[in-house]
């Protein structure tokens, strides 16, 4: 946990303790009303979003806790969602005799995000495009690369850094990126594999982009059995696959890609589950996507001049 972002609605809060303050951020209500409709438009949404959460079982929300004092009462309600908006706070507010017009209180949130590292094997075309995908879909502190050149390792470093503001470090041995990586990108074109499972962290989730057959396969095969939840495309796919790496009854186990997406699966189930994506590609998806990209881009066409 890194920030501390402290919100009081009101205007008596005088003393904070125990806080780096260059990590701390204060609004108040003068903050908000000068951009009214914005702030009323993020509320709504943010609410929603904790609904949502709660309707699916990812909010924490336990009864609230009343301390009864001789002159008042001070009222602690506490909660956290770490799925979506990884905040985690309380809001605190006192009910103290009217003598004081203006009650006050104060809602501190803290951010419940581990500093991620995005590791990533491969500095090819589709380790860049992996990479920037990756960064955009998820909030990454760092990312760490390594491939066997180190001028393909540098240009890629230069590459994503200049598109991204996240810090990229180029290091000189796999081993250094994979037991560091809270994500793995395994995007290589290696037909034998790149990294030594053992070293994966627990929890850590694994893309792998690389050649998966029997005899020909970047990922290696514990990798994908030792993991709580292996996603691909869906089964009947990978069976036509000729030569894929995973046995049979491993293969049938794979939950299809679209099944997460549309939560007919609930995904991880505990924070230490390690997962992998065993990427395959999906047919379909790619005029859906050139579809989409024309409507936004345009494009030209050729005259045949006839
Ligand atoms: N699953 C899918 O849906 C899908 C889709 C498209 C492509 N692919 C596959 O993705 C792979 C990468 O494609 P690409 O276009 O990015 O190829 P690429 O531009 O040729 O890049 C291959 C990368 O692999 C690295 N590499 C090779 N052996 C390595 C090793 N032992 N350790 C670390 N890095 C290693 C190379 O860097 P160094 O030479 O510096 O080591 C290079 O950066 C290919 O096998 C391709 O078939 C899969």
């Amino acid at each position: 946990m890194r920030r501390l972002t402290a919100f009081p609605l009101g205007r008596r809060l005088e003393c904070g303790m125990g806080f780096d303050k260059t990590r701390l951020r204060i609004l108040d209500d003068r903050d908000l009303e000068g951009a009214l409709i914005r702030a009323l438009e993020v509320t709504l949404a943010a609410v929603h979003e904790a609904l949502f959460a709660h309707a699916g079982g990812r909010l924490l929300a336990p009864p609230r806790f009343v301390l009864e004092a001789e002159h008042g009462r001070l009222v602690f309600t506490a909660g956290a969602e770490t799925r979506s908006s990884h905040a985690l706070g309380f809001r605190d507010y006192e009910t103290c005799p009217d003598r004081i017009p203006d009650h006050a209180q104060l809602v501190a949130v803290w951010d419940a995000r581990d500093g991620r590292l995005l590791g990533v094997l491969g500095t090819g075309f589709q380790a860049r495009h992996h990479a920037l995908a990756a960064l955009l879909a998820r909030p990454f502190e760092q990312v760490r690369v390594y491939s066997r050149s180190p001028e393909n390792r540098a240009a890629f470093a230069r590459w994503l850094a200049s598109h991204t503001q996240t810090p990229v470090e180029a290091v000189d041995s796999a081993k250094e990126v994979v037991r560091a990586a809270d994500v793995l990108l395994e995007v290589t074109s290696s037909r034998t594999p790149v990294f030594d499972p053992a070293l994966l962290k627990p929890g850590a989730h694994v893309s792998a982009v690389g050649p998966k057959l029997k005899d020909a396969r970047a990922l290696p095969l514990e990798a994908a059995l030792g993991s709580d939840l292996r996603v691909s495309a869906p089964p009947a796919r990978l069976e036509a696959y000729g030569g894929y790496f995973l046995p049979p009854e491993a293969r049938r186990r794979v939950v299809p890609l679209s099944a997460l997406v549309a939560k007919q699966h609930p995904g991880r189930r505990r924070a230490d589950a390690g997962t992998v994506f065993l990427s395959a590609g999906l047919a379909g998806t790619e005029p859906v996507v050139a579809r989409r990209l024309f409507e936004t881009f345009g494009g030209g066409g050729y005259d045949s001049g006839a």
